[in-house]
Order: C-alpha cells, then sequence, then structure tokens
C-alpha cells in the first residue's frame, strides 16, 4: 500500500510539472493558459509560486506524455489524471480528465502534491466550472485545506487563519500580501481540515462570499470550529464580490482594513442576523434562540461560554435565565 501511494504521489508530481510546463512553453498554454491568469491578475511570481498549470484542449496528451515516461496507466487511473473507460469489446479508452482546463495544485501540509483542482476557460454553463481529482489513496478532500503548505508559516506568525471559499480567493490574497489564508475548495468544513488550522494557531476567521448563497447553511459549519475550542470571526464581502476580486481591486492598506473593520465575532454576527430575521415572528425566534444556544453549547470553556450567554440576552432581549435552560435542556440531549 505505501508502494502504491508513493507510486501516486510521483504520478501527481509528473503531472504537476508537465501542467506548469504546458502552460509556459507551449503555444495553447501561453496563449490560453496564462493569458487567463495574467487577466485575472496573478502576476508571474504568483503562478510559479502556487504552481498553476494548463492541461491542453486534446483527449490524451497529457496521458501519452505520462505513459512514454514509463508512469503505469494503473497510477494515472487511480489519481483520477486519466479516465479509463472500458469498452465492450474488451479494449479501453483514456483520456484526460483536466483536458482544457487552468490547473491549480493541491499541496499536503508538508509540500506533496494530493490532487488538483481544474477550471473551465469558457462561461459554459453545462460543464462545472471546477473539476476536481476524485478521492483516492492520496486525496482526501475532507482532510486537505487548498493553500495550506503556502499558508502555514504566516498562520503561525499572525496567530490567525483567514478561510475563503475557493482556489482564486487564497491566491489572489496571497499576493495582496495577506498569506494566512487557506480554502476549503467549496466543500463545507470538517472537523479534519479544522485540527490542520488548529495545530497552528486557535483563531480563524471566515470570509464569505458576497452571494449570501448558503450563508445560513455555511453558519452551521462553523459550530465545528466552536467545538474544537477555537475562537472564530466572519466577515463578508459587499454584494457580488468575494475575497479574491476585493483583493484584486484594493491595495494591501485596503485589503486589510476591510479585514480588520469588518471581521465580527461569530456568535454575535450570527445572534444579530438571526434575530433581524426573526424579529416579528415568534415561532422563528424561538428557533433562532435554539440555534444561538446550540451553538454556544459547542465552546468547551466554561466562562467563555457564560459571556456569550450575557451578551446574547442582551442583543436578543430575553433573560439569562431562558437562554441558560436552553443550555441545560441541549446539554442534556447531547448526553
Ligand atoms: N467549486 C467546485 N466546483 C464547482 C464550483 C466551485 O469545486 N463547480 C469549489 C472551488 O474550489 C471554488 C470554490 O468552490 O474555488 C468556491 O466557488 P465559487 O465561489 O463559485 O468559485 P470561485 O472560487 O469564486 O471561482 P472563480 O473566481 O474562478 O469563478
Ligand atoms: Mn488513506
Ligand atoms: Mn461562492
Ligand atoms: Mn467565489
Ligand atoms: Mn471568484
Amino acid at each position: 500500500q505505501a508502494n502504491e501511494r508513493e507510486s501516486m504521489y510521483l504520478v501527481s508530481e509528473f503531472a504537476q510539472k508537465y501542467f506548469v510546463e504546458t502552460l509556459w512553453e507551449t503555444e495553447p498554454g501561453k496563449a490560453i493558459g496564462l493569458t487567463y491568469f495574467k487577466e485575472r491578475g496573478f502576476s508571474d511570481a504568483t503562478i510559479k509560486k502556487f504552481g498553476l498549470g494548463y492541461s491542453l484542449d486534446q483527449w490524451e496528451a497529457f496521458t501519452k506524455a505520462a505513459l512514454e515516461k514509463s508512469y503505469q496507466l494503473e497510477f494515472l487511473d487511480k489519481t483520477g489524471l486519466t479516465i479509463v473507460k472500458e469498452q465492450t469489446d474488451g479494449t479501453s479508452k483514456k483520456f484526460d480528465r483536466f483536458k482544457g482546463r487552468v490547473m491549480f495544485p493541491i499541496h499536503s501540509m508538508s509540500g506533496r502534491v494530493l490532487g488538483f483542482g481544474g477550471r473551465i476557460l469558457t462561461n459554459d454553463k453545462k460543464a462545472a466550472k471546477y473539476l476536481n481529482s476524485p478521492e483516492s489513496e492520496i486525496y482526501h478532500k475532507s482532510k486537505v485545506l487548498y493553500g495550506i503548505y503556502f499558508a502555514k508559516q504566516a498562520i503561525a506568525k499572525e496567530d490567525n487563519c483567514y478561510l475563503v471559499e475557493g482556489y482564486t480567493d487564497v491566491i489572489q490574497m496571497h499576493q495582496k500580501g495577506v498569506e494566512n489564508v487557506v480554502s476549503s475548495s467549496g466543500t463545507s468544513l470538517t472537523p479534519e481540515q479544522i485540527r490542520l488550522i488548529n495545530r497552528l494557531t486557535k483563531n480563524i476567521t471566515v470570509l464569505f462570499d458576497g452571494d449570501a448563497a448558503g450563508l445560513r447553511a455555511s453558519l452551521r459549519g462553523i459550530d465545528l470550529i466552536l467545538e474544537q475550542g477555537m475562537n472564530v470571526k466572519v466577515c463578508t464581502f459587499p454584494e457580488g464580490e468575494d475575497p479574491d476580486s476585493f483583493a484584486k481591486n484594493n491595495t494591501y492598506e485596503d485589503l486589510a482594513l476591510y479585514l480588520e473593520e469588518n471581521a465580527k465575532d461569530f456568535i454575535q454576527f450570527k445572534t444579530s442576523l438571526l434575530a433581524q430575521e426573526a424579529a416579528n415572528d415568534p415561532i422563528k425566534r424561538a428557533d433562532t434562540i435554539r440555534d444561538i444556544v446550540n451553538s454556544i453549547s459547542k465552546i468547551p470553556d466554561r466562562i467563555k461560554k457564560e459571556v456569550y450567554i450575557q451578551e446574547c440576552a442582551k442583543l436578543l432581549q430575553i433573560s439569562e435565565e431562558v437562554l441558560y435552560n436552553t443550555l441545560a435542556q441541549i446539554d442534556k440531549k447531547d448526553r
């Protein structure tokens, strides 16, 4: 099994280098891939640092190159870099999974290439915008954070980690000078991902795209961060903006100031948001109170818990006693 994994790492490393070479040294790579990244505002240094690449718009350019270098089809298949389709006549067809996409390699904490995200360049609504490596022996999407290898030192130094939605958010913020940033790459946050951050800092600031889609659903995932005893702030961006576009269109100073001024304590943020929504609806209000106290119940530290209860009582205009009773009910159910 160890050998199998090592073979998968090696073929992934080859792929990463091949996609980089394709980006910088082939005509389509330069004309399509490099132009795309430059239009997004990425500098040469940034493109190189993150190992961004291009996969030719041909059925099996990459697969052929890998086989020529004696990488085995078995591992191309297992990493998902090549899609192998068995035909009814016993033969098989091979093609490149990431055909015609710009490539974002996904690194482990120690810098090994585990998998890829590939973005289409057209605005074709039929194809998925991003295609990612499938789950494999080396790529477990619930256990990786995009950008962690490039961010780990800054996370420890700043004693804070920004958590964003996407690949380009990480890259653009990094380029602007905010290097303590990682992404869960569109999936909901998992305990394993939080543990990776927890080793480096106890402070997370979650940055949401300004599209409100799934804001409430995402808030639920944040309870997992509280459960690990971490401090959580959240920050939203103006309608239609995400950290990528905001960082691209602003100076480092503007970005830093925006984050500084708009990062709010998670419990306070959630309480204000839900309280607004439920203002005139008694049933909703009851649900809201339970929802918030449920978040508070996840905090391991008792003193912090009490501080939040007191604060939420004020924000929700409700007695502390009611909140403590709700907390006791939830704690009982959890046991
Ligand atoms: N994502 C994905 N598959 C999709 C759409 C999104 O895996 N079809 C993941 C990607 O990791 C993406 C993240 O979810 O980076 C956030 O999605 P979104 O905000 O839609 O994309 P952006 O990162 O803003 O990408 P871009 O700016 O390139 O449009
Ligand atoms: Mn495994
Ligand atoms: Mn989004
Ligand atoms: Mn986005
Ligand atoms: Mn974006």
